[in-house]
């Protein structure tokens, strides 16, 4: 059983493959958490309680105490998990256990994504209660072991059982203390065109905050933070991790305490988040993943992939293999007519690629970013015979078509703003900050959620479209909203993603064959909250080749490379200005959801045969690079090279990609270590022929061909023999 309770040392032991997670009941103090970590046979560490006590102390015996949901008010004075303003005007809450229980299954979270089971069997759920006897505000904690996947879950229901409001402040959805503070702390951050660069930095003395407050997850950090031995590296050492499944705004602490302690916490980001409580309301916070992993980096990652691929995604997409696209926006921006978008989709059917989306610019009259959005009807000077009309002549070529939406968005010039200027997020009395000369329609009220789906539906159902691109593409300001009351304004960027969660779950299920992907200025909101209503999102505007080497590294820390899209572009690159080569460009963009991006007519014969035979090669792994192991050999980070592999243990098929940035003269033959093999199985080159043994892969390593250029790239397939 994967969660058990000893009654008589009052602990809860929730145990994965590889993790124990322990909590203890203190009869004083309350849920405790003792431990985390690597499997313990019966989780019997009550006996660490006392040692948090030393000698004398300035601080309360309370404070010191590891708490599982640390409040503000009584002596703990790091950052609360659980924070309530009630009507004395004050915020003390002291938690008390009031009952738990533990069932097979896992339940879902009422109006936000989550990881979801099958089968009941998959997991085993413990739920804890505790109350302020005061406020009457009550906490329940629902834990989830999925045992297979090797994960934790964790999320909060708090509901108001006194007889007054309250105001919640605080609400990380998890929040555990780690014994010593001899850790790393890693986070994820970056920039529009830069996203999740990895950053690895000594914990200290100190509370660091990684946030959104922006109303996305947004490019600048990622909801993720992990800590981890010193000496952790990809494939060995411990790394205790968590992501948030939620695409608005968060906070992740790190934090040591004065005696040597650390803690992590993840959840809902205070500064833009309180959430007034009436009594017998319940709020639901968002649910955490947590991921121990005693085999390094690639551990972690893994365990996040596996997740998030087969029980956070969703729908007949989650398991099928991934059309290769087309999309027209760097090759036309908004300058296209019919005419040049079939040109382009004829090229590209030739070349055996399998969808064609049709980007920006398709609607009202929008020849530029500074109007229409919000009038999602067809432009018919640039498509004459309609939406149905340039899909069907696509389908005829056989192709499956595509178009991007920007559906969350209002152009001040536009019909739907002229008719409703109530309906973007803003403050009565104040200008409204304008990016990308966009307002923000106001998510949070029902009747905006409704046109919405309407606008949307009423496209889908009236042209054969099997793909949608829903990107966002400017953060939020002035988020508040014209339709609720003063007590109840803290609430709207919160209510927002609510109202979006809907809009998003309510046209997926109305359209399941069609393939969504997210996209925000590339990848401003890549989350595990979109990825459960979309499997893919657009990973960065960001297509050089060398540039995306990082970003799809960074990214591969918690996301799976089938959540990836990854596209070829034109060279010089549009954002770089760097030239390479087709081949680099290709080799790069297959490490995620393969795809083009630039006009196809202007390769010459040589490209256009590089093209046609990557396409070919995709489709013959692309079952590997979609459901395959993933593990990073070697870091754009700290090097000139980078490499990373896919496994598919079932089939015995490997995929290795292996890059080098700059040429050196003279060198020795660089090599690439493979990682996930089985040692005493011998492995075919597909290409060359050779035989290579696992162990001699993995350990002797394989010698890389000597560059001959700038920006390199090889691929090799192997088979297990
Ligand atoms: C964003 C996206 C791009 C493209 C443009 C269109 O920047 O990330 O891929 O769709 O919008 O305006």
């Amino acid at each position: 059983m994967p969660i058990t309770y000893n009654q008589d040392k009052r602990i809860f032991h929730l145990q994965g493959k590889t993790f124990s997670y322990c909590l203890f009941l203190d009869a004083s103090m309350g849920l405790m958490n003792l431990y985390w970590g690597g499997r313990l046979p019966d989780g019997d560490v009550s006996y660490l309680m006392d040692s948090y006590w030393g000698g004398a102390s300035f601080d309360l015996t309370y404070g010191r105490a590891p708490h599982e949901i640390p409040t503000r008010g009584t002596g703990y004075y790091g950052t609360p998990a659980v924070c309530a303003e009630n009507e004395q005007g004050n915020d003390v809450v002291k938690l008390t256990y009031v009952a738990h229980s533990i069932r097979s299954g896992k339940r879902r979270l009422e109006g936000l994504p989550a990881v979801y089971v099958e089968d009941e069997r998959e997991a085993t759920s413990l739920v804890i209660e505790l109350l302020d006897p005061l406020t009457g505000l009550h906490v329940e904690t629902e834990y989830t072991v999925m045992e297979d996947l090797d994960v934790l879950t964790r999320s909060m229901r708090l509901k108001n059982t006194g007889n007054a409001a309250l105001t919640l402040t605080h609400m990380q959805s998890a929040s555990v203390p780690l014994y010593g503070y001899d850790y790393d702390m890693i986070n994820l951050s970056g920039a529009w065109a830069r996203e999740r660069a990895i950053n690895r930095t000594p914990l200290n003395h100190a509370s660091v905050r990684v946030e959104s407050q922006r109303g996305a997850s947004s490019h600048e950090q990622n909801p993720f933070i992990a800590l981890c031995d010193k000496n952790a590296t990809e494939q060995a050492g411990s790394v205790w991790a968590m992501t948030l499944v939620y695409s608005g705004s968060f906070l992740a602490v790190a934090e040591v305490n004065n005696f040597d302690n650390a803690r992590m916490s993840l959840g809902l980001n205070p500064e833009v988040c309180h959430w007034r409580l009436a009594p017998g309301e319940v709020f639901q916070t968002p649910e955490a993943i947590l991921v121990y992993s005693d085999a390094g980096f690639n551990g972690m990652s893994q365990r996040f992939h596996k997740t998030i691929r087969t029980r956070l995604v969703r729908g007949v997409w989650r398991d099928q293999p991934r059309p290769i696209l087309i999309n027209n926006w760097e090759a036309t921006y908004f300058q296209f007519t019919e005419e040049s978008i079939l040109d382009i989709a004829s090229f590209a059917s030739k070349l055996g690629i399998e969808l064609f989306v049709l980007d920006d610019g398709w609607f009202g009259k929008r020849d530029q970013d500074n109007c229409s959005l919000g009038d999602w009807v067809v432009n018919r000077r640039k498509l004459p015979h309609g939406i149905d009309g340039l899909a069907r002549k696509i389908n005829e070529m056989g192709m499956r078509f595509g178009l991007w939406f920007e559906p969350e968005m209002v152009s001040p010039d536009s019909d739907l703003y002229r008719a409703h200027p109530d309906w973007c997020l803003h403050v009565d009395g104040r200008s409204r900050t304008e990016a990308r000369q966009q307002q923000i329609l106001d998510l949070s009220r029902r009747e905006v959620q409704d046109y919405i789906i309407d606008a949307i539906s009423g496209v889908l159902s009236n042209a054969p479209i099997g793909y949608v691109k829903w990107d966002m593409n400017r953060n939020m300001t002035e988020y508040f909203s014209g339709n609720c009351a003063p007590e109840h304004q803290m609430e709207t960027q919160h209510r927002y993603m609510l109202g979006l969660y809907r809009v998003l779950e309510t046209i997926t299920n109305a359209y399941p064959d069609v393939l969504f992907e997210g996209c925000s200025g590339g990848g401003g909101r890549f989350d595990a909250g979109f990825l459960h209503y979309m499997p893919q999102v657009w990973t960065s505007d960001d297509t050089d080749p060398v540039e995306r080497l990082a970003i799809q590294y960074g990214t591969s820390m918690v996301y799976p490379p089938s959540a990836m899209g990854a596209h070829v572009s034109a060279s010089p690159n549009h954002q770089t200005g760097r030239a390479t080569s087709v081949k680099m460009r290709a080799e790069v963009a297959l490490g995620g959801n393969f795809g083009f991006e630039l006009d196809l007519s202007k390769l010459s014969q040589q490209d256009l045969e590089t093209v046609r035979q990557t396409v070919q090669t995709v489709k013959e792994v692309r079952a590997t690079l979609q459901k395959g192991t993933f593990f990073r050999l070697e870091s754009p980070f700290s090097g000139n090279f980078a490499a990373w592999q896919f496994v598919d243990e079932e089939s015995g098929d490997v995929v290795l990609c292996a890059y080098q940035r700059l040429v050196k003269p003279n060198p020795t033959a660089h090599r690439v270590f493979a990682q996930g093999l089985c040692p005493d199985a011998f492995y075919q080159d597909i290409a060359s022929g050779a035989t290579y043994s696992g162990s001699a892969l993995m350990h002797a390593g394989l010698p890389l061909p000597i560059a001959t250029g700038d920006y390199s790239s090889w691929i090799y397939r192997f088979h297990r023999q």
